[in-house]
């Protein structure tokens, strides 16, 4: 175990810090599958990663030394499958809320759990679950950040945005993620005493779009639409003429 200075009770207090990986998500699958125990909250993080993933088989570039990209291992026993997507939640406010104490600033999740600023992108989550039965046996929770990465590639110039480019000035990458880790741990643990009301609602509140008119596309077809709520399964629910349907991950893209 590494010791810091985290004034958390489990997440980050094991920080396994990577100069290069293929993936943090990756190296702490292997890490957990492994025969010795890696205590609960353990974070692996990375200057580079070289081959980083992102949602829906996409990759996460990311400059390295300059971002955020880590992992947190968690042990989400307690949660019944058909709830998992409240995990993330949890992580998407716990970001969410992490950022808004560190910068003062305002940021949005845009469904399912990407963290936006105004029109851009400053980060997205990769949760991936290793199930037993009908419950959750582990949660790899695979962050990813723009922080000092000031330059952006062709395709991602027009889309992404990072903390410095917001603020003006350089982020201490290491204070900013002991603020992140004690707020997942916060909201983990509220997760653990089966507080989900509370959750839901601030998802809702931090909501990009919520209760605002929105423009979708479904099946090559463009939509105006309102987003009204958001189900414990994770699903988007849009009123479209007043007419509420439920979407999955991949059914409905948000044009901005
Ligand atoms: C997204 O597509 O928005 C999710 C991006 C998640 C990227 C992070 S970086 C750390 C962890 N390791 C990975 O390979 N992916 C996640």
């Amino acid at each position: 175990m590494q010791n810091n200075t985290f004034s958390t009770l489990f997440v980050g207090q094991n920080l396994i810090k990577l100069s290069d990986v293929d993936s943090t998500n990756n190296y702490l699958k292997l890490l957990v599958s492994k025969s010795e125990p890696l205590p609960e909250g353990t974070v692996i993080m990375a200057d580079n990663q070289f081959a980083g993933r992102g949602q829906q088989q996409s990759s996460w570039q990311s400059e390295p030394g300059k971002n955020l990209t880590f992992s947190v291992y968690l042990k989400p026993g307690f949660l019944p499958v058909q709830k998992q997507f409240l995990l993330n939640m949890a992580v998407s406010v716990a970001l969410n809320d992490a950022l808004t104490a560190f910068t003062g600033l305002g940021f949005k999740i845009k469904w399912p759990n990407d963290i936006y600023f105004g029109q851009q992108k400053l980060g997205g989550i990769l949760i991936e679950n290793l199930l037993s039965g009908s419950s959750y046996k582990t949660g790899i929770i695979g962050i990813g950040l723009n922080i000092n990465q000031v330059e952006f590639s062709e395709a991602l110039k027009k889309n992404a945005i990072s903390l410095s480019q917001i603020l003006h000035k350089n982020v201490n990458l290491i204070a900013l993620l002991a603020v992140i880790c004690s707020h997942i741990e916060s909201k983990y643990l509220k997760l653990r005493a089966n507080n989900y009301p509370f959750l839901q609602s601030d998802y809702l509140k931090k909501l990009f779009w919520f209760n605002e008119i929105g423009r979708f596309s479904h099946d090559g077809e463009i939509f105006e639409g309102v987003i009204t709520a958001v189900s414990e399964q994770g699903l988007l629910v849009i009123n479209r003429d007043g007419l509420e349907k439920a979407y999955n991950f991949k059914e409905v893209e948000f044009l901005i």
